[in-house]
């Protein structure tokens, strides 16, 4: 197995974390990994808003759970919010222009995020729930701007990997003759 897919298998998502304060450092480090990704046209439609101060972690935490989602989110240390950011594709490519790909460069931007945390003993979860008006008006992200996905973060409070729980490889596959 290559070191890729070991890291690959050691990334889940982390929903109990521990007392550990996360050091500053290290979210740098993982904002760096996600600005490696590629995206279309090196465009990079994103920006990351730290919530890492101790009033910003509750705040991003009030907000980041719901009466039926994401009660867990309290224990975290930080919180990464993602925006969506516009595309500055040049007019020259006028066939890009036409598509919006920013949902894939974050995706793509998230990953590496989240892979690079797990290298340095941090564990994540990529949040698609939250309260995006609350998280915007408390956090003062300009309105036309739409938060795309968030990642809290902390030191895992247990080291148990879990089997990865996915579809069967051969259901993904279809072989073109
Ligand atoms: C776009 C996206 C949104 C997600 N939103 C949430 C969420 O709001 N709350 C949560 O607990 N997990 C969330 N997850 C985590 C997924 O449930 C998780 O990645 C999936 O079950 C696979 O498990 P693993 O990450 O441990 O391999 C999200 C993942 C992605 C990629």
């Amino acid at each position: 197995m290559t070191d890729i897919i070991k890291l690959m298998q050691q990334r889940q998502s982390c929903r109990s974390f521990s007392d550990k304060p996360l050091e500053a450092e290290k979210i740098v480090s993982c904002i760096n990994a996600a600005c490696l990704a590629p995206s279309a046209c090196n465009t990079q439609p994103y920006h990351f808003y730290v919530a890492h101060a101790p009033e910003a972690v509750a705040v991003a935490a009030e907000y980041c759970k719901g009466d039926k989602y994401n009660k867990w989110v309290s224990e975290a240390k930080a919180f990464v919010i993602i925006t969506q950011e516009h595309a500055d594709i040049p007019a020259a490519n006028s066939e890009a222009r036409k598509r919006d790909f920013r949902q894939y460069d974050i995706g793509l931007a998230v990953e590496n995020f989240c892979l690079e945390a797990t290298a340095q003993g941090v564990g994540t979860c990529i949040l698609g729930l939250y309260n995006e008006e609350k998280l915007k008006s408390n956090f003062r992200i300009p309105s036309p701007k739409s938060i795309a996905l968030i990642i809290a973060m902390g030191y895992p409070a247990e080291s148990e990997i879990r089997k990865k729980q996915r579809k069967p490889l051969e259901d993904m596959i279809t072989y073109l003759r």
